[in-house]
């Protein structure tokens, strides 16, 4: 398939179908990296009301990093995996210290933050800083896999690379906030792993 094609129709398909989510009512580096350190591990239901109460606690960098982690760790409180919430405030005050307060916009910079690994760099630069950036995780590998036929083990490593090439080759010059959050949101709603949807996939 042609990269054109694909972008066109993924990306009508997610302007008809996408959820109304509240981390989708601001494109700003802080907001999309709190909730894909938050939807990291844990489903978007749950999510929801602690990344709102969360953001009404600490609406910006310079909030969350003046906390303390007693504070932060309150607020995640049954969320779990609480390194998430060390590692996201420990980048912030990371991000005051080193760069003045502005989340970094290289991928080599921003994987360097505790916390930030492949897959929530490529989502902060392609949502928030509207670069060409993959963000491959598990449901990206599986929506790419069946729509090209990739058969690779996508437990390797190696296999993440190549999607994330392959992604990267995929992704439009402009609104990359609206493809990134397509392959996600089509992953969730159609290409789920079990019974999906292919009748309804665009
Ligand atoms: N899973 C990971 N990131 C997500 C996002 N931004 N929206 C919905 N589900 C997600």
């Amino acid at each position: 398939m042609e990269a054109d094609m694909f972008q066109e129709k993924l990306i009508a398909w997610y302007r008809e179908n996408k959820r109304d989510l509240p981390w989708r009512k601001q494109n700003d580096p802080y907001s999309i990296w709190v909730s894909e350190i938050m939807l990291q591990q844990t489903k978007v239901d749950t999510v929801i009301p602690y990344y709102q109460r969360f953001m009404e606690r600490f609406p910006t960098m310079e909030d969350l990093a003046q906390a303390t982690e007693e504070e932060v760790l309150k607020m995640w409180e049954g969320l779990g995996y609480y390194s998430r919430a060390k590692n996201l405030w420990l980048g912030v005050k990371e991000v005051k210290e080193k760069y003045g307060g502005i989340v970094p916009d290289s991928k080599e910079e921003i994987i360097n933050l505790p916390g930030i690994g492949s897959y929530t760099a490529g989502a902060i630069l392609s949502i928030a800083y509207g670069k060409k950036t993959a963000a491959v995780d598990g449901n990206v590998m599986r929506v790419i896999s069946r729509v090209f036929n990739q058969f690779e083990d996508i437990t390797k490593a190696k296999t993440k690379g190549l999607m994330e090439r392959m992604v990267e080759d995929l992704m439009p010059d402009q609104e990359t906030n609206l493809f990134t959050q397509a392959l996600m949101e089509l992953g969730a709603l159609i290409c789920t792993p079990k019974n999906p949807q292919c009748l309804l996939c665009p």
